[in-house]
């Protein structure tokens, strides 16, 4: 379908960072971003390209005051034949539908979504950094400019994409990976059964900056969040989903509602199972990954996501004890996951799961 989206180009095109300039993560931002409105009772409509500039909002607006938002991340790469590459977009289109049915936001059309980003990317393409390990990172969001006070769903929304070219998420991955040091987390708490942990909404973020903040002073790069009822069970690594692999078996936590279900999560688990390796999507107590630990069993961990791709996990901070894992050296599975995704993503490896679409 042709969505006819107009361009109005930017006549003052800021300077693309220098080849071989540390990107970092959320440090540039491209000359344009997409922009779409919906109304009740007309739906989604006027999507247009325009240049990149500051949203006027009433301070009265109700995502401001109530948080009634929702955002997404992917990212698009150069491949060898100069055309680019996205990763498994349509994912990311039914995780905003998932994600705006639990925050009272309208749905959204899959190819809608999926022809939005492929505008933008492609009037910024000249954007898309070729350096090893970087990518253009794509933030399509969602949040109203509706002014009022009640605390009901808006009837009137923005969706806005921005785009930008992004290195690693944790510094120096873009080369090497290396495992981060992690602080189990036992008193704050990510999201509870019921809640929105399920959900891309900023709530889940600003809620889990506390932890994140009291791990960095301590050394770590992330937390690892417990369950919210009994502070038991393993959930997330920070933003991004938790592996372990205890012996022969690679465990993740299930689906429950409080686990935001990753695009990279499900790629891995699809990979692994490809290859034979034993998988379990299931409960998994923080005690059993300490005895794997102390019994030599646990064989790697890593966190997955869209930003992070592979981060392997090298030590756990725990009661006051650090206790390294494969000792500190990135494992086989982790290296082996990086290599084959980030391939996958950057076409220099063969796409024989269909996850890459070209534009
Ligand atoms: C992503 O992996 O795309 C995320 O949303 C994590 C983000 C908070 C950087």
């Amino acid at each position: 379908m042709d969505y006819n989206f107009t361009i109005t180009r930017t006549t003052n095109p800021k300077e693309k960072p220098a080849p071989g300039a540390s990107l970092g993560f959320g440090k540039y931002f491209s000359d344009h971003m997409f922009m779409m409105d919906y109304h009740e009772g007309q739906g989604w409509h006027d999507g247009r390209i325009i240049p990149y500039q500051n949203l006027s909002m009433d301070p009265a607006s109700t995502s401001l005051h109530y948080g009634q938002m929702m955002f997404e991340g992917l990212k698009a790469y150069r491949n060898p034949q100069g055309k680019i590459n996205l990763f498994r977009p349509d994912m990311n289109a039914k995780r905003l539908n998932r994600t705006n049915d639990r925050m009272c936001i309208p749905p959204m059309d899959e190819d809608l979504f999926i022809e939005a980003v492929k505008a933008i990317v492609k009037v910024d393409e000249d954007w898309i950094p070729t350096e090893q390990g970087c990518s253009l990172y794509i933030r399509p969001f969602i949040l109203s400019p509706e002014v009022s006070f009640s605390v009901l769903p808006a009837k009137h929304y923005w969706f806005v994409i921005i785009v930008g070219p992004v290195g690693a998420y944790y510094e120096g991955n873009e080369s090497k990976l290396h495992g981060s040091h992690i602080w189990v987390e036992e008193e704050y708490i990510r999201a509870a059964l019921g809640g929105t942990g399920f959900a891309k909404c900023g709530g889940n973020y600003g809620c889990g900056m506390k932890a994140a903040y009291e791990a960095k002073k301590r050394g770590c790069e992330e937390v690892l969040w417990l369950d919210a009822k009994e502070h038991k069970y393993v959930e997330e690594v920070g933003t991004s989903n938790a592996f372990f692999m205890i012996g022969d078996t690679v465990i993740t936590s299930s689906l429950s509602g409080s686990i935001l279900p990753g695009v990279t999560r499900d790629s891995v688990l699809q990979l692994l199972r490809k290859w034979g390796v034993k998988v379990e999507e299931r409960r998994l107590e923080i005690a059993e990954v300490m005895d794997a630990i102390e019994n030599g069993t646990l064989r790697e961990a890593w966190a997955t996501g869209t930003a992070c791709v592979i981060s392997p996990i090298g030590v756990l901070h725990y009661h006051g004890t650090q206790f390294p894992i494969n000792n500190e050296i990135v494992g086989d599975v982790s290296q082996r996951l990086y290599d084959t995704l980030y391939g996958m993503q950057i076409g220099t490896r063969e796409d024989d799961m269909g996850w890459i679409v070209e534009i």
